[in-house]
């Protein structure tokens, strides 16, 4: 990632400054506001298993950054009362580490892994009877003398999360008993998010201006949390330290996010298809390399909100800026064929 995409607002990647909102991260089922269906599901899940005296099934969570991928994890532990061990993809380099971790966990503890998709091929090989068998295989001996015995693991759930379902492998898919994806929150659940962590900030806020930072935050918690620590600074150094509408969309102007969320980044892609392509359609690798941002970064936290917002679609050919997007630039849209397609 560049410094420069480091230090957007509305990145929905974590930031160490986020640390603080892990004290506002629901701890329960019941606290957690949206994702309804998940939630119901979830429930039944975790009924399920208790009265059967059952780890929790293997789950995996999938949808883009700061949704609550990390936090559904912990609410799971707590709701099932077990110890939770976190890791992710990338720290897991060799076999040798994963069957440490592993032969530390006790019956129904849940190892979280985050960014399954990154798991390396050699590693996926000791997790796939680990997660089906709970079982170890480890070889001992090398060449012709070589074997292979078989450790028994204590009973335990795997939580995986990823912003890319699409790299998970089909064998390590497989394995996971539940799938769940994480949608966008609607605004009244964005409101609900904000209204809670003001309360626990102790900072005043008026609907209005709830309203105001919960429209500007992308569907995306992590990014309302972030704006309202932003405007809550805002508030009590120009204004007399209540959020009202006028002083949330003052200070989020400021800091270059506008009434949507779309922020300079977002602008600069959108321009870079309609300004240097005509509206598109253009490849993904040719925009980054237009915006000087690396292609892997324009899809995990730009376009998923600019395709949710229906300014950007996907076709075969590449990436088409929508006539809203154009009207939201404050451009008139091409007409014509391109025109009336969208
Ligand atoms: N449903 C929710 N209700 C309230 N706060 C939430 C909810 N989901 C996420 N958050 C907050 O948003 C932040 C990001 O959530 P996190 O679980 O870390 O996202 P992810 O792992 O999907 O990137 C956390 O600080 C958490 O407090
Ligand atoms: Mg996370």
């Amino acid at each position: 990632m560049t410094s420069e995409e480091d230090d957007r607002l509305v990145n929905p990647q974590p930031r160490p400054d986020d640390r603080i909102d892990h004290a506002l991260r629901p701890q329960r089922l019941a606290e957690l506001i949206g994702q309804d269906e998940v939630r119901e599901n979830l429930h039944i899940l975790i009924q399920a298993a208790k009265g059967r005296k059952e780890p929790l099934d293997h789950v995996l969570f999938y949808g883009p950054p700061g949704l609550g991928k990390t936090t559904l994890a912990h609410i799971l532990a707590n709701e099932m009362g077990v110890n939770i061990k976190i890791t992710a993809g990338p720290a897991i380099e060799r076999q040798g580490d994963l069957a440490a971790i592993l032969t530390n966990l006790q019956a129904g503890d849940i190892l979280f892994i985050d960014e399954v998709h990154r798991l390396g091929r050699a590693v996926e090989e000791v997790l796939y009877p680990a997660m089906e068998d709970f079982a170890l295989d480890i070889i001992i001996g090398k060449g012709p003398a070589a074997r292979s015995i078989r450790l028994k693991l204590p009973r335990f759930s795997v939580i995986g999360a990823t912003t890319r379902l699409a790299l998970v492998t089909a064998p390590l898919r497989a394995r996971f008993g539940a799938v769940y994806r994480l949608n966008y929150y609607e605004l009244p659940a964005m409101e609900d998010i904000v209204r809670r962590a003001a309360g626990r900030l102790n900072v005043e806020a008026e609907p209005d201006g709830v309203l105001e930072i919960a429209r500007r935050a992308r569907g995306t918690p992590r990014v309302a949390l972030r704006l309202l620590r932003r405007v809550r600074d805002f508030a009590q150094v120009r204004a007399d330290g209540v959020i009202t509408a006028e002083v949330a969309a003052d200070a989020l102007s400021l800091l270059d996010v506008d009434p949507l969320g779309l922020d300079q980044m977002d602008r600069r892609v959108l321009h870079a298809i309609i300004d240097k392509y005509g509206g598109g359609p253009v490849g993904l690798n040719t925009i980054a390399a237009s915006v000087s941002e690396e292609a892997d970064t324009i899809m995990d936290v730009v376009e998923p909100y600019l395709l949710q917002l229906g300014f950007l679609e996907r076709t075969s050919q590449g990436r088409v800026a929508t006539a809203r997007a154009w009207e939201h630039l404050g451009l008139e849209p091409p007409k014509g064929p391109q025109g009336q397609l969208f």
